[in-house]
């Protein structure tokens, strides 16, 4: 078993042998030159390669002679059937045929010999030899009347086939065989040139098959001009005349083909394309005298792209062709958008398919974008919208309650100001400009910029910021307005227990709770200032957690309701020194928030008094407070903000009026109320402001609720801190702890 498959596998794996065929050879008889035997019948196939025949030529015969070979005979065969002789007998033997020396040609390349005895060869005759050699056949030689000629010009026989070629001036088609007239023809690629029929002006030769292809860039489209000299054989039929035999064929892609011929020539022809093919046929009969034409090429049009709203198109042309480019430019205030999103800069480019690379672009108005925010203020639209480019705005603050003057009329007013992109504070005090916080390198100070505390316009500029006429940012800070509460309570000095205070009237009003009740003080957005023996108990001082801080109600139910503001810090006053609550000199501290008020009616500062601030005899002020108040003869804690109007006491006066007491009066202690006592500040009002109108403008904390001898006594006054004597210390701690 594996044997046989081994052997099949070997025997697949064996390659085809490539058959060489003798190109010559010798054949004998069986056992010549021994006398050949009876009955015999042997065949020879001989074979030789393709384009050859055979040339069999007999060296030697000696066969049994016979009428028609009839009893022995060598046979010569062609493809085994048609005989080409059929020989016998011996050189000079009258009987029989003998081939003699005329060699015997097959036509093809193959020939068959068959040599048959019969029964008895008695005359021991010893057969023959020949030998056979393969020739070239001469098919060019090989003429037949009837049949086509191998080639239509010239034939080349060679060994084994044979070639064709053509006369000067025809070419060798692909069949090999036949010849047609051949061309100028070829390929055109320049922009313009000329081209014409082959011979032009000679008549054109029969027989022509010529193709011209003028292909340029895409972009360019080809337009012929043929000249007047032209003629082309057509042919009358029913419908007119045809370009039946002899045409100009042109071609452009995706068109129909016409076909040209007749005796008008086709003038300027456009072809709309890049690519143009020509084929000039004739055929073998017929005359065309021929033609000539010269062709140019000009560039493929884009559409006009028409205006741009708000831009221009550069260069401004009537037309646009290949290889152009135009630059859109928006107007100033305006920008480049294309597919909803804003692009840099446009060119666009008319291509080679008469198109725009990109579509236009299109210019959209600028915006300047919200402007910078203001805290405690905002902005009012004077022109435009959408903070577009040539809106105008203004900034205000949140009046009543802020103001770029903090209220105060003479105060400087502060603006934030930017100069080159930097930002600084300036205070305007009349035509002194300061600049503060400036960051280095300090700006040059506008000097003959003029600069009012009125708001000023500004307007939405074409780099997108908002600007004003000099091109310097001004935008006001906008500050508390203090002392200046919506509602202004009544005063009424001499009503016993004091006034419930309607809302909004005492709005810097603070309800201070540490350890029990007192009172404080709105001086700025996250300051408070109350008395320093608020802060500080038996000498020690309080913790910051353990004071809370209420503001916004004159309710005190209501206020409790309200998470407290978180204190950031406290500050007494360093010469508060107090132990035994014998000495109140110095009876003042501040009281740091976490966080910034936002005033509104019911939370607002009252102002700083001017620096040593006196006040008249008899000048009536406002105390307000949650302290212990008197009806009816009974004493109790008030749950509604009450106040009263204490009139300002002359300062020997009071101090008269402390005289066997221990408490001293100082400088710094400011005294008010009636000799009738009936009403004064009292326990749980410490801490709270006396107010003064001030110059008819504003409220001003003159003083702090201090100390007293009892309350509402006859012949005593309530002893208040005289805040004027502090304005610098406050306004420095303020300053240094402001971050
Ligand atoms: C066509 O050729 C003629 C003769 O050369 C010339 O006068 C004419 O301007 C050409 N026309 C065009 C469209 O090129
Ligand atoms: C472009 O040119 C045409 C005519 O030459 C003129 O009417 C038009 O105003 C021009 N457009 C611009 C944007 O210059
Ligand atoms: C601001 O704009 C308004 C309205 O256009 C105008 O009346 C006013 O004079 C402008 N103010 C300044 C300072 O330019
Ligand atoms: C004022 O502000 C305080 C604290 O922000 C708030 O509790 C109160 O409701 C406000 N009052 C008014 C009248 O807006």
């Amino acid at each position: 078993m594996i044997t046989v498959l081994l052997c099949v596998l070997v025997c697949e794996c064996v390659a085809v042998p490539v058959v060489v065929f003798p190109m010559h050879g010798k054949v004998q008889s069986p056992d010549f030159p021994q006398p050949y035997g009876p009955n015999l019948l042997k065949q020879w196939d001989l074979l030789v390669p393709e384009g050859y025949q055979i040339k069999l030529t007999f060296t030697h015969m000696d066969i049994e002679a016979s009428q028609d070979c009839s009893y022995d005979a060598v046979r010569v065969l062609l493809d085994y059937q048609k005989s080409l002789g059929k020989f016998c007998g011996q050189e000079n033997d009258p009987d029989g045929n003998h081939p003699g020396n005329e060699p015997i040609l097959s036509p093809g390349n193959k020939m068959s010999l068959v040599f048959q005895t019969d029964n008895t060869n008695s005359e021991q005759h010893k057969g023959f030899t020949a030998h056979y050699q393969a020739i070239d056949i001469d098919e060019c030689a090989q003429l037949d009347a009837d049949s086509e000629p191998l080639c239509s010009h010239i034939c080349h026989n060679t060994l084994g086939s044979y070639l064709c070629s053509c006369h000067h001036g025809y070419t060798l088609r692909a069949d090999k065989h036949t010849c047609v007239a051949s061309c100028v023809g070829g390929l055109f690629s320049e922009l313009d040139g000329h081209l014409s029929s082959p011979g032009f002006p000679e008549a054109s030769r029969r027989g022509l098959d010529c193709q011209y292809l003028i292909s340029v860039e895409p972009g360019f489209l080809v337009t012929l001009n043929f000249t007047s000299d032209f003629q082309i054989e057509s042919t009358d039929v029913e419908e007119g005349s045809s370009c039946l035999y002899h045409w100009l064929q042109v071609t452009v892609p995706d068109k129909e083909p016409e076909k040209l011929c007749g005796d008008q020539s086709p003038g300027v022809k456009a072809t709309h394309s890049h690519s143009v093919t020509l084929d000039y046929h004739t055929d073998t009969e017929g005359s065309s005298h021929g033609w000539s034409l010269h062709y140019s090429t000009q560039r493929v049009s884009c559409p006009h792209p028409g205006s741009v709203t708000n831009g221009r198109v550069t260069p401004n042309w009537t037309q646009y062709s290949y290889k152009d480019y135009i630059h859109i430019r928006c107007d100033q205030g305006y920008k480049l958008m294309m597919y909803g999103q804003e692009i840099k800069s446009s060119v666009v480019r008319c291509q080679s398919n008469g198109k725009w690379h990109v579509p236009l672009p299109q210019c959209q108005i600028i915006d300047c974008g919200p402007p910078g925010g203001l805290l405690n203020g905002g902005i009012t639209f004077i022109s435009g919208s959408d903070n577009q480019y040539l809106s105008v705005i203004k900034y205000h603050c949140d009046e009543p309650f802020y103001s770029q003057f903090g209220g105060v009329e003479g105060e400087p007013c502060v603006f934030s100001i930017t100069i080159n992109e930097k930002q600084c504070s300036v205070f305007i005090d009349f035509s002194v400009i300061v600049l503060l916080n400036v960051p280095p390198p300090p700006p040059p100070p506008p000097f003959g910029v003029s600069l009012s505390c009125s708001p000023v316009n500004l307007t939405c500029a074409a780099d997108r910021k908002w600007r004003n006429k000099n091109d310097v940012l001004v935008v006001p800070i906008c500050l508390p307005v203090c002392g200046k509460p919506i509602k202004r309570a009544g005063q009424f000095g001499r009503i016993l227990g004091g006034n419930l205070a309607l809302p909004d009237t005492f709005p810097w009003q603070v309800l201070l709770g540490v350890n029990g009740r007192g009172g404080g003080i709105v001086i700025s957005d996250r300051w408070i200032m109350t008395a320093a023996h608020n802060l500080v108990h038996n000498g020690v001082p309080v913790d910051k957690d353990q004071v809370i801080v209420r503001a916004g109600n004159n309710d005190v139910a209501e206020l409790i309701k309200e998470e407290p503001a978180s204190v950031a810090s406290l500050h007494v006053h360093p010469r508060y020194n107090n132990p035994n609550s014998v000495n109140y000199d110095n009876d003042i501290a501040l009281i740091k928030l976490q966080n910034r008020f936002t005033f509104n009616s019911s939370i607002m500062p009252i102002c700083l008094p001017p620096e040593g601030a006196t006040y008249e005899t008899g000048l009536l002020g406002l105390v307000s407070g949650f302290g212990v108040t008197e009806k009816d003869g009974q004493s109790f804690i008030s749950n509604k903000l009450m106040y009263f109007s204490p009139p300002v006491v002359d300062q020997e006066v009071c101090r008269a009026s402390l005289v066997g007491h221990r408490q001293q009066l100082t400088d710094n202690m400011i005294c008010a109320g009636t000799p009738e006592g009936r009403s004064d500040a009292c326990q749980g009002d410490s801490g709270s402001a006396l107010a003064i109108h001030h110059q008819g403008r504003h409220y001003i904390a003159a003083g702090i609720v201090s100390w007293g001898i009892n309350c509402n006594a006859r012949g005593k006054y309530g002893v208040y801190t005289r805040v004027g004597n502090y304005v610098d210390w406050i306004k420095k701690t303020m300053a240094d702890n402001d971050a």
